[in-house]
């Protein structure tokens, strides 16, 4: 069911808003909106830590680093988050890039991302923080 609501803004930040759709493709400001609150929602769900989020690693290495596979997959093993799915790229003769996808409680997921992507030969590593999406419709 849909509801409508109104709000009231500054002249000045809703020029800004609406320069802010056309630049990123919104029809309307209502999906805008609809972003924007399902953004700060998720941003919640990982800041209160209860119910389980996704978060997706992604970790650019060099493999020819000494113990460096050897470690990653021990971490992995160990984590108290489940790992739904890992993807591997060999990009070149030495860079290789691995996607993590992973669920659990916030501080587990990020415990699991801080680790990995803090090891020696880890040349770029990042946690996006995604959401098993059941609160937001
Ligand atoms: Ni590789």
């Amino acid at each position: 069911m849909l509801e409508r609501f109104s709000a009231t803004l500054d002249a000045g930040l809703l020029e800004r808003f609406d320069g802010l759709l056309d630049r990123h493709g919104y029809e309307n400001r209502s999906e805008a909106v609809r972003d924007l609150i399902r953004k700060a929602l998720v941003a919640e769900e990982w800041q209160s830590g209860k119910a389980p989020v996704m978060g997706v690693i992604t970790l650019v290495y060099d493999h020819h680093q000494r113990n460096l596979l050897n470690r990653m997959t021990q971490i992995q093993h160990d984590c108290q988050a489940s790992i739904i799915s890992t993807t591997h790229v060999h990009m070149d003769h030495h860079n290789c890039l691995e996607i993590v996808i992973v669920k659990g409680k916030p501080s587990e997921v990020r415990a699991l991302a801080d680790r990995l992507t803090t090891l020696k030969g880890v040349k770029s590593g990042n946690l996006s923080a995604a959401t098993t999406g059941r609160r937001l419709t």
